[in-house]
């Protein structure tokens, strides 16, 4: 069974990564959407709501899984025997850090190939930031991220701003 993570912060899922999932669900057997839990990074969403979020958007996928990790990525791809990391490329702006990532994964863990999926060309502008920043100005955020999730992010940017008032 070929077996892939794709990893990343997810704060929140938007349609430009659930279209990644999608696309590694067909090339591999499973895969593990991954939140990477970073301590001295704090989101906006918690790990659960990430991972909760995750859930709704991919349960069309009987393929997918969703956890949370707070090591190594590599360490992780280890663990469950992963064949490939698999990351979407929306621009060469990504590539740089992209790259390096992909490298020191290697060094880490020379089991695992990171495999780089260009973005949609639908989705090439679109960032969890972008979301968030859209949402708190009141903007529409329908075309971005999977309907299921939509109230969720609003709500929460919602309280959010009542709270730092
Ligand atoms: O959504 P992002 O910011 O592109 O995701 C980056 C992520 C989560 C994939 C990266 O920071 C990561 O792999 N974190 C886990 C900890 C780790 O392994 N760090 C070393 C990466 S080379």
């Amino acid at each position: 069974m070929r077996l892939a993570i794709c990893p990343g912060s997810f704060d929140p899922v938007t349609n430009g990564h659930l279209d990644v999932i999608q696309r590694a669900a067909r090339l591999f057997d499973k895969v593990v959407v991954l939140v990477a839990v970073n301590a001295d990074k704090h989101g906006v969403f918690c790990a659960e709501e990430r991972c909760d979020m995750l859930r709704r958007a991919t349960a069309h996928l009987t393929n997918v899984e969703v956890a949370s990790y707070d090591g190594l990525l590599a360490d992780y791809a280890r663990e469950r025997h992963a064949a490939a990391i698999v990351k979407g490329l929306r621009a060469m702006s990504d590539f740089e850090y992209e790259f390096q990532m992909a490298l020191t994964n290697r060094k880490l863990n020379d089991g695992v190939e990171t495999v780089f999926l260009t973005t949609s060309t639908e989705y090439m502008y679109l960032s969890s930031s972008l979301v968030k920043e859209v949402a708190r100005l009141g903007g529409d955020i329908s075309e971005f991220v999977p309907p299921c999730v939509m109230n969720d992010i609003l709500n929460k940017i919602e309280r959010n701003e009542k709270n730092d008032r």
